[in-house]
């Protein structure tokens, strides 16, 4: 496995790569990784012959100063936990290269209409700032794969509406959310919990569980369910930013008829701000 800082060593590998006809996998990542993480590299490496993880904690998708400082930088532990998966290169470009006049003069990406709802309505600017790192690591690593985590359901769709909307050949692939024992989705931020809230933030699996459960046995007043939810769950401790029954397809708001759904939430616990998801189709 190659560490790689400079985009022109990285080019210089993929088109010799690219010279004996490989297929490049690309999964681009913030580090601070964890077996959700890992997993995406060994799928990744069912699609393509050669995988690249990036590592690059992208201040142009933080809301908060205090949020970016905060974000847990471990490249040495990524780097020694990519070594036993499928990983062949971890690129991990600074600040400079990837903004090299910096943000202000940075052309953005603006993803429309999915990118302003549910995530987007709290954070605004996140996912114009995901959309832009997106193709510039796009056009970095030019891949024909790239594997993206269930967990972040909207920012996934956003990526592949981008990729579609703007010509670029690489395929999208989903990968399923991995989760703790008690069905709290991984994710970096989890460590900013205390064991005890750690335990509490299963309860929103539980929730969007319960949830598809009630829709599966026939209910379809989901502005009353998902506010059942919400009034249960804030007892909890939670602080909620949204629970939405949503079409999975475009994740606008379902209507009774939609048959194939996805449940969403974002709640605040303690410091971490947590999201989830869950499918359900109905019959
Ligand atoms: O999901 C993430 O970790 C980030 O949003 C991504 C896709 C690496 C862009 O910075």
């Amino acid at each position: 496995m190659q560490l790689v800082s400079s985009l022109e060593q990285l080019r210089q590998q993929v088109k010799q790569w690219r010279q004996h006809g490989l297929m490049i996998g690309f999964v681009p990542t913030m580090g601070n990784l964890h077996a959700g993480h890992l997993s995406l590299v060994e799928k990744a490496k069912q699609y393509a012959d050669k995988v690249i993880v990036s590592i690059f904690v992208n201040p142009l998708q933080f809301n908060e100063q205090s949020d970016l400082d905060a974000y847990p930088r471990t490249q040495e532990k990524d780097a020694a936990q990519l070594v036993e998966t499928a990983c062949d290169i971890v690129f991990m470009p600074d600040a400079k290269t990837v903004y090299p006049e910096g943000m202000a003069k940075q052309s953005k990406i603006i993803v429309s209409e999915i990118g302003d709802r549910l995530c987007g309505a709290h954070r605004p600017g996140h996912f114009d700032g995901v959309a832009t790192v997106v193709t510039k690591l796009f056009n970095m690593v030019m891949p024909d794969i790239a594997v993206f985590g269930e967990k972040d359901y909207q920012q996934l769709l956003l990526i592949k509406k981008l990729v579609d909307d703007l010509n670029m050949p690489i395929k999208i692939i989903g990968s399923q959310t991995h989760r703790e024992q008690n069905g709290l989705a991984m994710s970096s931020r989890n460590q900013y919990l205390s064991e005890a809230e750690k335990t509490t933030a299963g309860e929103i699996y539980h929730t969007l569980v319960d949830i598809k459960h009630s829709l599966e046995n026939g209910r379809n007043d989901f502005t009353t369910l998902c506010e059942q939810a919400k009034q249960n769950i804030e007892q909890k401790g939670f602080d909620i930013d949204y629970i939405e029954i949503c079409r999975e397809i475009d994740l606008m708001p379902a209507q009774s008829s939609d048959k194939v759904l996805r449940i969403l939430m974002a709640a605040q616990l303690g410091p971490a701000r947590l999201i989830d998801n869950v499918t359900c189709h109905l019959a």
